[in-house]
């Protein structure tokens, strides 16, 4: 649950300073971009000192799932990450070619520092010299199948990050989320039922519909960090639809 825990923070700082940044117009974000590549990102000429060995690949792979996923989704294409496309300035697909052009060290440059004013956290302090780099080598090796990456611990911290948004007036985030239940979209489904873990028994009444959802759970294996069993009664589950997902890991938590 630490990870949870840090996603929050990270995530309210995302959603409150993505709100304040308006959308540039198509000329603005060329010429931000420009200036973004050529002036702003430092560490072009700072060589990766870390090999891209399949296991260093492997560490930055599970680095990255911890600390960028939530945004950037575990596939850096932001799959399963909901609302990504309503944020201003939107998540970037890091397999774009105006993120690859970037040098190694401009990559790093970008994880140390962040982007400022953007939802793009620094993580000075937080990952080593040497963790940065192999997010670097992981994000030259991207994912590029057709499962979609979402596990078990996304839609909960998804669900609780939203849920702990201080709507200032606003509609209640419960309120908000709820109106998701019936969705279509199948990453906004699961995280209405994923904001109902550890809740309490008597405020989960809404949940409980979802235990007949049959739609089918996004695929995802041990081998991108990601899957979908939870323990009951020290039973280990794995559910392949919507309806086990909340009957066998939502269910069971509720206090
Ligand atoms: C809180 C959400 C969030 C997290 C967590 C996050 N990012 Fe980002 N990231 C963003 C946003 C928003 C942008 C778009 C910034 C912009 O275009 O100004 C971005 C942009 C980027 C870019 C492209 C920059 C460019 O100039 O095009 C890279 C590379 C990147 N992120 C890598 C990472 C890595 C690696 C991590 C984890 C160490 C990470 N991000 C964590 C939100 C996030």
């Amino acid at each position: 649950m630490k990870i949870i825990g840090i996603n929050i923070v990270i995530g309210c700082a995302l959603i409150f300073s993505g709100c304040r940044v308006s959308k540039p117009g198509a000329m603005e974000s060329e010429m931000a971009k420009d200036v973004k590549h050529k002036i702003t990102v430092g560490g072009k000429n700072t060589p990766n000192p870390i090999a891209a060995t399949p296991e260093n690949i492997k560490d930055g792979q599970e680095h990255f799932g911890h600390h960028c996923g939530i945004c950037h989704g575990l596939d850096g294409e932001a799959t399963g990450v909901p609302f990504a496309q309503k944020m201003s300035p939107p998540i970037p697909s890091l397999s774009s070619s105006d993120v690859q052009e970037y040098k190694d060290g401009q990559l790093k440059w970008i994880i140390e520092n962040g982007i400022n004013p953007s939802g793009m956290p620094s993580w000075k302090g937080i990952l080593t010299d040497d963790e940065m780099w192999k997010i670097v080598d992981f994000m030259r090796h991207l994912p590029h199948n057709e499962k979609t990456k979402m596990g078990l611990s996304e839609p909960i911290a998804y669900g609780a990050i939203i849920m702990a948004m201080d709507p200032k007036g606003g509609p209640k985030p419960r309120d908000v989320l709820n109106q998701f239940m019936g969705s279509t979209d199948l990453g906004a489904k699961l995280t209405v039922a994923g904001s109902y873990y550890q809740t309490k028994k008597a405020e989960a009444g809404a949940v409980m519909q979802l235990q007949a959802d049959p739609a089918k759970l996004p695929k995802c294996d041990a081998a991108d960090a990601c899957g979908w069993e939870c323990a009951v009664n020290k039973e280990l589950k794995v559910p392949t639809n919507v309806g086990e997902f909340v009957k066998w890991c939502i269910v069971p938590s509720l206090q």
